[in-house]
């Protein structure tokens, strides 16, 4: 029987939390969503009662744990109130959830040296993929980088599990285009300015590029038109269009975003 893929709400529950640097991981009971998960999704997490706005969140992994078959972690950098009313849950605490949402990353159908980049917590993703992409014979290098070293997120994890990490505090600009001269398929999650580099790089380079764009989700199921991403051409038409980054994200194909626009 094949595996259900459509998004489920569930109220779920945190059963662990842990600081990082200046990150709080948390991992969330919340059943059936981590079995449909694919490295790219994200899940939608309510922020209290007061407010009716939720957090998009990436799953960052899915695990068993504590007699669960499947729980999800996420990680949340406090920023705003919703967030830091996030980070400061503790165990036991119900949180509604809602995924898995979005678009995941494609996967190469041969194997092929990809390249994945990721910035701060927005790196979540990558390791799940980076092991998706090693079950398929891809060589993967990961460079992963942040403003400073606090928001460098699982460095030691990922140097046990990708073969070559490589860590950059400050503008990764520079290490993104040496990387890319020695890759076939670039993957990045980060902030606006380093997808644009990866995409700008690869392109370049001749490669193709997906990139993990987050954008800020009010509904994050599609109804509210609040994500906008500029496209200079759509899949189906070839033609520019606007899109919705939680339902027809939060990846693209690098080559299709007006980025001028964004
Ligand atoms: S956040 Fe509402 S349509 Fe995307």
């Amino acid at each position: 029987m094949s595996t259900p893929l459509g998004p489920l709400h569930v109220t779920g529950e945190v059963l662990a939390t842990k600081t990082v640097g200046a990150h709080r991981h948390l991992t969330l009971v919340a059943p059936g969503i981590g079995e449909r998960s694919r490295p790219g999704s994200f899940v939608a997490v309510s922020t209290g009662e007061a407010r009716l706005a939720r957090r998009a969140l990436w799953i960052h992994r899915v695990r068993p744990m504590g007699g669960h078959r499947a729980t999800l972690d996420v990680v949340v950098e406090p920023r705003g109130s919703g967030s830091r009313w996030l980070a400061g849950l503790a165990p036991g605490a119900a949180v509604d959830v809602t995924g898995p949402l979005g678009r995941p990353f494609a996967l190469p159908r041969e194997p092929a040296r990809c390249l994945l980049v990721g910035e701060g917590y927005a790196a979540a993703p990558l390791l799940a993929l980076a092991e998706r992409l090693r079950q398929r014979a891809c060589p993967v290098h990961l460079v992963l980088c942040a403003p400073d070293e606090s928001r460098l997120l699982d460095v030691l994890e990922a140097r046990r599990s990708v073969a070559q990490v490589d860590v950059v505090t400050g503008d990764p600009q520079a290490a993104i285009a040496a990387a890319v001269a020695s890759a076939d398929v670039v993957y990045s999650a980060g902030s606006v300015p380093t997808l644009r580099a990866c995409a700008d790089a690869a392109a370049a380079a001749g490669v193709s590029c997906q990139v993990a764009l987050e954008r800020h989700l009010t509904c994050a199921t599609g109804l509210c038109s609040g994500c906008p991403v500029p496209l200079l051409h759509h899949e189906e038409d070839g033609g520019p269009r606007v899109v919705r980054d939680c339902v027809d994200g939060p990846v693209f194909r690098a080559g299709l975003v007006d980025w001028e626009s964004l």
